[in-house]
């Protein structure tokens, strides 16, 4: 969604702001801006689109100065056009304002505004915190900040900028993030390290309702009633080539391939062998209550929920834990009667989605124990929940996630075999599952080594506009979630079922014009999935089965295959997910899609 960059030092701030904003891109906008303090005054420039319109319009302007504050939009109140690009600003034209996030209560505060005489220019919801901000500075921007955030109501990362506080940005968050970047010549302020990894990998993170002042030659933290806070710098993992293409056209693609390392990532001196039992000290804070646990509610959006559905399976199978997975869009409309122990799991790519933080902090109300299982490191549900285990998978620019999803599953099962471990699961049950882990990226990057004949598969579907993804058991989720990755970069209509549901209503859909994905291994399910198949083809609709390798049979029936290496059967999943996410992204290519950046879609999704 939008985001955020400022700096303030040594250096020209101008074309740090157009590159921070550059890395930002991948969050999803649809407008830019950047505003620079040159000495004496503010000059700003915005723009519609891409931030290379924003670069174009610059063109030829110096915009000198060495602090700046730059956003780039994802609209929610108000049109994508300039005027609601932000910055945002006062009526003098003298105080500056980019803003993550929604004021919930802007509506009466406008009113309130426009009944003193102020005029406002744009729809957004962002332009009462510059003339609520204006009107209070007195000379101490950081205290007129800090006034605004206890009339405003919502979420929030923001930054400031006044022609009359020359040297200074003041940055405050309630919801939304903000990271401080500490390097040799100056200091940056970020919705995302991305946007600074270039410069620094020195962060500090703001908590929720505080602020800091950056200069250039600091900054300094206080909570929301000015109680100053210490707080030490962290070193991010992430290097500048994680955010670079290396060499392939698209950031999905380039993450795809990936898979491999980043499966290994997640199980990298977390693996005990010879027992049978992963090693995972993220979440020994709380090991004592978790391994006697009967009842755990699994909650995330999107591809995570999918990650979190395979979980399901997963603790059933190899745990005495009951398990439940919520959308966590969803989860505070229902009434959980939690039993005691219950934990909560929230799965998060990106530790911001504004419904998953919503709803940890209401099973928190409830009782619940919190774990996470996050890749950004410091993210705000990393922060909120009580013990966890972090992906370490890199960032994931494409906004459709695919290596995380991977990532997600592999650490879901390292987890239930360790509960299990500890219940009831026997150690050669144990030790055959560790095995087979350690197998994963082996077969992942074999079934990558068919990425040419995926592609032709997807060359002969890719104008069908209707697909079916069907799976049972453990591979239901990757039907859903192969649905999912099909809409989202190539924006065909796709369905994801369970298989067994096809009597129940979609086999009225089946004619020679609509392709079905059928997910069909070799594991206990895969009797009943061949009779869907047989079904399908005696309808003449076309069938591309995800089959294991060497499954004779499948390949008789269905019209294109693509194999897979065998596995056990709950992790058969992070497998067949890999033609899933590849024909999804052939199909996008052959349509000539904007990838990485889908119409209408954000990476991360920080409001409601
Ligand atoms: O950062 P999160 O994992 O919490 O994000 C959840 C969803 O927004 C995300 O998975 C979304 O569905 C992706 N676009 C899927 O590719």
């Amino acid at each position: 969604m939008c985001g955020i960059v400022c700096y303030i030092g040594e250096k020209s701030a101008k074309q740090i702001l157009i590159e921070g904003l550059k890395q930002l891109e991948y969050r999803g906008y649809d407008s830019a801006g950047i505003a620079v303090h040159n000495g004496d005054r503010i000059e700003y420039c915005k723009a519609v689109g891409k931030i290379t319109e924003l670069e174009a319009k610059l063109n030829g302007r110096k915009m000198e100065g060495h602090t700046g504050i730059g956003h780039t939009r994802w609209a929610t109140h108000g049109e994508p056009t300039e005027i609601n690009a932000h910055p945002h600003m006062d009526q003098e034209k003298k105080l500056f304002v980019i803003h993550n996030g929604i004021i919930e209560n802007y509506y009466n505060l406008k009113k309130k505004l426009e009944k003193d005489g102020v005029v406002f220019v744009s729809d957004t919801d962002t332009e009462v915190l510059a003339h609520m901000i204006a009107r209070y500075f007195d000379g101490d921007l950081n205290k007129a900040v800090r006034t605004v955030m206890s009339e405003v109501e919502g979420t929030f990362g923001i930054a400031v900028i006044h022609q009359d506080a020359p040297g200074e940005i003041v940055i405050a968050r309630r919801g939304s993030p903000l990271v401080i970047g500490v390097s040799d010549n100056g200091y940056f302020a970020a919705s995302d390290v991305s946007a600074m990894v270039r410069y620094t990998k020195k962060v500090v993170h703001l908590k929720d309702n505080e602020l800091a002042t950056l200069t250039r030659d600091g900054f300094a933290i206080s909570t929301a009633q000015a109680k100053r806070v210490e707080r030490d710098t962290e070193t991010v993992e992430w290097s500048a080539g994680d955010t670079d293409l290396n060499g392939f056209p698209h950031f999905m693609l380039k993450e795809i391939f990936e898979q491999p390392s980043t499966i290994e990532n997640a199980i990298r001196g977390r693996l005990e062998p010879g027992e049978g039992v992963p090693k995972l000290g993220g979440i020994m804070p709380v090991w004592e209550k978790l391994k006697s646990c009967r009842h755990i509610v699994i909650v995330a959006c999107g591809t995570s929920y999918y990650a979190g559905y395979v979980g399901r399976y997963c603790f059933e199978k190899l745990t005495e834990v009951d398990v439940e997975i919520e959308l966590a869009s969803e989860f505070r409309y229902r009434k959980f009667n939690f039993p005691p122990n219950t934990f909560i799991i929230a799965l998060s790519q990106s530790g911001e989605t504004a419904d998953t933080l919503a709803a940890i902090k209401e099973a928190r109300r409830k009782g619940a124990s919190l774990l996470g299982i996050v890749n950004v490191v410091g993210s705000s549900i990393a922060r909120e929940t009580d013990a966890g285990v972090y992906n370490h998978a890199g960032p994931e620019i494409g906004v459709a996630s695919t290596k995380i999803f991977t990532s997600q599953l592999t650490i879901l099962t390292l987890i239930a075999l360790l509960i299990g471990r500890h219940q009831t699961l026997p150690l050669t049950e144990g030790t055959e599952a560790i095995r087979e882990i350690m197998a994963l990226p082996d077969r992942v990057q074999r079934i990558l080594a068919q990425a040419n004949h995926i592609q032709a598969v997807a060359e002969k579907y890719h104008k069908y506009p209707n697909w079916l993804f069907i799976g049972r058991k453990f591979n239901y989720p990757i039907a859903m979630e192969g649905a999912l990755k099909l809409k989202e970069v190539s924006y065909i209509h796709a369905e994801g079922y369970a298989a067994g549901e096809m009597k129940h209503g979609p086999i009225a859909l089946i004619n020679p014009d609509m392709p079905t994905v059928a997910i069909a291994p070799k594991d206990d399910m895969y009797d009943k999935m061949v009779n869907n198949i047989q079904e399908i083809k005696s309808r003449k609709g076309p069938v591309i089965a995800i089959i294991t390798e060497g499954d004779e049979r499948l390949k008789k029936i269905a019209d294109d295959v693509i194999e897979v290496p065998p596995s056990l059967d709950f992790l058969y999943p992070v497998l067949t997910v890999i033609p899933c996410q590849l024909l999804a992204y052939y199909c996008a290519d052959f349509l000539k899609r904007d990838i990485d950046k889908p119409r209408n879609l954000a990476k991360s999704v920080t409001v409601e």
